[in-house]
């Protein structure tokens, strides 16, 4: 029996990397899902072919009623919301003595802010339903940090401190609330950094198995926090970082 029959879904951050694994794996597992991305062009090219069950939708979550329409796209197209999956996200990297304020507010509004609101606008939505599932991606940088991620830190710390206070506050609904912590993953983020010979190695270090992360081991890890299995699993952070935070330097 598929882990998500009958369940709807909205999954930020569609168009590559967590997001694209998650859409493609619950879809697979019998969830109908809402793929939302900015990039509309890789959006359609990745999400728009998956059948009846997963429906696109182009948006910026961090735009004008962008939390509204989401999840009224959800409803309207599926008749309810049962997870949310928020795996959107953005990472400039600058020291704090030189960050554009740009950059200090623009991380702040897409990895926090839009999240947040998410949430806050699926919650009458599984009430209706008698429950449901957050899942937010934040990073091992909701636990440790480095140079360069005074902005990306600080939202992904926010991520960790959000999603347990919705966990406290939602409980009573049946509503859980779960991060998760990435390591190094192989995605649209980290990709680009691959070509420079010494970042990849930095990269390929973080883990202490064989292998560098992929988009489905997080799919994978999300799809247990929102299947039947982690029904009394809230408040939590999963780590999924090929053993980093582990690893003494
Ligand atoms: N890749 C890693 O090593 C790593 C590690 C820890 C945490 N994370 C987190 O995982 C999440 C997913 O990232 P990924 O690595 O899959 O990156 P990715 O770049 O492959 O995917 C992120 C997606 O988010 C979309 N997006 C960005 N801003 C948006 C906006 N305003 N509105 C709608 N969509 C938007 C992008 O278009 C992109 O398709 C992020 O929150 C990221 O911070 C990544």
């Amino acid at each position: 029996m598929a882990r998500l029959e009958n369940k709807i879904a909205i999954v930020t951050g569609a168009a590559d990397g967590m997001g694209e694994a998650e859409v493609k794996l619950f879809a697979a597992e019998g969830a109908s899902v809402l793929a939302v991305d900015i990039n509309a062009e890789k959006l359609e090219a990745d999400c728009g072919g998956l059948g009846d069950k997963v429906k696109t939708l182009a948006a910026d979550i961090t735009g004008e009623g962008a939390a509204e329409r989401i999840v009224g796209a959800a409803v309207g197209a599926f008749g309810g919301l049962d997870i949310l999956a928020n795996n959107a996200g953005v990472v400039d990297y600058e020291t704090a003595d030189i960050m554009r304020a740009d950059n200090w507010r623009r991380t702040m509004d897409v990895n926090l802010n839009a999240m947040f609101f998410l949430c806050q606008r699926a919650i009458p939505e599984m009430r209706k339903r008698g429950g449901g599932r957050i899942i937010n991606v934040a990073s091992i940088n909701a636990v440790v940090t480095a140079p360069g991620l005074a902005a990306y830190a600080a939202s992904k710390h926010g991520v960790a401190g959000l999603t347990k206070t919705l966990a406290v506050e939602l409980g009573p609904d049946n509503i859980t609330a779960n991060y998760i912590n990435p390591g190094a993953i192989l995605t649209g983020m980290t990709r680009p950094l691959m070509d420079d010979p010494d970042t990849k190695a930095l990269f390929e270090s973080f883990s202490v198995l064989p292998q560098m992360g992929m988009p489905e081991d997080i799919a994978k890890g999300a799809l247990f926090l929102a299947s039947d299995d982690a029904a009394f699993i809230t408040g939590h952070g999963l780590t999924i970082d090929g053993g980093f935070l582990a690893k003494v330097k």
